[in-house]
C-alpha cells in the first residue's frame, strides 16, 4: 500500500535508524524526513539512503506552525512518526526554555497541523496515525532497593550473563507521571497533548515510552559515545556522583524494530513501554566500555581504568529507570533481538571504525554537510 509518512527528527540518533529502516523496508512508502538540523541533527547519518527514490528531506522547525501546515499538505501526509526533540538532560538543566519550545510547542504545532489537514479530507482520520516517541523518564525515578542487584524477573533473548534488577519495582504503562528534569517535564507535557488530541478531536494516536538507547550515530554528549571517544583520546571519564545510578539499555535497532511494529500493528490510543530488560549501574557499564575499547585498541587490560573521574552529580539525577515492556511482548510479540554483550561490542567497534564521523562532529564540520549536499538543490 502506498503511504506518505513524515518522520520528524530523522537526522538525529534514533530517527536516522527509523528512517533507514522504513526507506529500505517499504519501497512503496514515501518517507519525508523533517529535521531542523540543530547541533544534534547530522545528515551524514543517512548518507547511505539519501538518494533513494522514496526519500525526501525537509529542513524545518516543528515549532513553526505555518511550516508544519505547509509540509503535511504538500506531502499529503497520512502517518507521522514524531521523534524530533531536544533530548539531553544536562542541556535541559542549563536551558529549559528551548526544551519547552521544541518538545511542547513543537509537538503541539505538529498535532495541530495534522489535525487541520486530516479533518479537511473526506475520509477524515481514517487510515491516519500520529505516533509520538517518548521516554521512560516521564515516570520519574525508581528506588534502588537491591543495591547489589537481584536476579531480573524478565527472561528474554536479551537476558545475558549480567541479568540483574536493582529493585522490585518497574515502570508500567499505568505508572503515574512524575518527571524531575526540565527534559522529562517537557516530554511528559508533549505526551499529554498527544493524548488530549485523541480524546478531544478523535485523532488516532499512539505513544511509546522507551528506555536508554545505545548504538551507532549517537551524539557524543551521551554517556556511551562520549566515554568511547574520551578513552580513545585518553581523556578523563566524568562519572556523575558515585556512578550508582541505574539505566535500562536497549540497542537502537531494536527500538527502531519496535517502532515499525507499533506503527503498523499498535492499537489506537494505546501506550506501549519499550525497554531492554537490561539494567546496569553506570559504573559497571563504564567498566565494560573501558575493557572493550582497550581490548579493541590493543591496550593492556586495565590501561584506561585511571581515566575514571568522579565529578559533581547531575542536579535532580534520577536514581533508577527500569521498564517492564511485557505488554509489547505479549500483545505484539516484540522483544529485543540482541544480547547486551553483542550490542556493546558492535557499538564500540562502530565508533572506533568511524572515527572520522566522530571527529567531524567534535570539530563542528558536520554542519557544512547539509550546505554542500542540499543547499544547491
Ligand atoms: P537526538 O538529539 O539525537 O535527535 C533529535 C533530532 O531532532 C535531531 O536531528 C535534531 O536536529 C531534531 N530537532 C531538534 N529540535 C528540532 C525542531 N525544533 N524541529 C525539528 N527538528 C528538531 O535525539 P534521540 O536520542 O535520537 O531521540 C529521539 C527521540 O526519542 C526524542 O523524542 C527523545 O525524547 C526520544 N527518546 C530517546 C531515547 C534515547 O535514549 N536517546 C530514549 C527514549 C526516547
Ligand atoms: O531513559 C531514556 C533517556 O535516556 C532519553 O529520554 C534521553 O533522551 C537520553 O539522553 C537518555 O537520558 P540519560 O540522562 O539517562 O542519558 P545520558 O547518556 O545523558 O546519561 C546516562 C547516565 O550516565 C545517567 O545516569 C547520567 C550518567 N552520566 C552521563 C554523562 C553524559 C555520567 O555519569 N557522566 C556523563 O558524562
Amino acid at each position: 500500500m502506498k503511504r506518505n509518512i513524515l518522520i520528524t527528527g530523522g537526522a538525529g540518533f534514533i530517527g536516522s535508524h527509523v528512517v533507514r529502516l522504513f526507506v529500505n523496508k517499504y519501497p512503496d512508502y514515501n518517507i519525508v524526513n523533517l529535521d531542523k538540523l540543530t547541533y544534534a541533527g547530522n545528515l551524514e547519518n543517512l548518507k547511505d539512503i539519501e538518494s533513494a527514490p522514496n526519500y525526501a528531506f525537509v529542513k524545518a522547525d516543528i515549532a513553526d506552525l505555518d511550516e508544519m501546515r505547509r509540509v503535511v499538505v504538500e506531502h499529503k501526509i497520512d502517518g507521522i512518526i514524531h521523534l524530533a526533540a531536544e533530548s539531553h538532560v544536562d542541556r535541559s538543566i542549563k536551558d529549559p526554555f528551548t526544551f519547552a519550545r521544541t518538545n511542547v510547542m513543537g509537538t503541539l504545532s505538529l498535532l495541530q497541523a495534522a489535525r487541520e489537514y486530516w479533518e479537511s479530507l473526506p475520509e477524515k482520520y481514517d487510515g491516519k496515525l500520529f505516533y509520538h516517541i517518548s521516554t521512560d523518564e516521564v515516570y520519574g525515578a525508581l528506588e534502588l532497593t537491591a543495591p547489589e542487584g537481584i536476579e531480573s524477573p524478565f527472561t528474554t533473548v536479551a537476558s545475558s550473563e549480567h541479568h540483574h534488577a536493582y529493585g522490585e519495582d518497574f515502570f508500567l504503562e499505568t505508572t503515574k507521571y512524575d518527571p524531575h528534569s526540565p527534559y522529562s517535564a517537557s516530554k511528559a507535557s508533549s505526551d499529554h497533548f498527544v493524548r488530549a488530541y485523541h480524546d478531544t478531536y478523535g485523532m488516532p494516536t499512539v505513544v511509546t515510552n522507551c528506555s536508554n538507547n545505545y548504538g551507532p550515530y549517537q551524539f557524543p554528549e551521551k554517556l556511551i559515545p562520549l566515554f568511547i571517544n574520551n578513552i580513545r583520546h585518553h581523556k578523563p571519564l566524568p562519572v556523575y556522583g558515585k556512578g550508582e545510578n541505574v539505566r535500562d539499555w536497549l540497542y537502537v535497532e531494536d527500538h527502531a524494530r519496535a517502532i515499525d511494529l507499533i506503527f503498523h500493528k499498535g492499537k489506537i490510543a494505546e501506550t506501549y513501554n519499550i525497554g531492554g530488560f537490561n539494567e546496569w549501574k553506570n559504573i559497571d557499564i563504564i567498566k565494560v566500555i573501558i575493557k572493550t575499547v582497550d581490548r579493541l585498541l590493543g591496550n593492556p587490560e586495565g590501561y584506561s581504568d585511571e581515566l575514571i573521574t568522579y565529578v559533581t552529580d547531575r542536579a535532580g539525577h534520577d536514581l533508577r529507570y527500569a521498564i517492564d515492556s511485557r505488554k509489547l511482548q505479549r500483545e505484539l510479540g516484540w522483544e529485543p533481538s540482541l544480547q547486551f554483550e553483542e550490542g556493546i561490542e558492535r557499538t564500540v567497534k562502530w565508533y572506533l571504525e568511524n572515527q572520522e564521523w566522530m571527529d567531524r562532529i567534535t570539530s563542528g564540520a558536520y554542519e557544512q554537510y547539509y550546505e554542500s549536499m542540499y543547499a544547491k538543490r
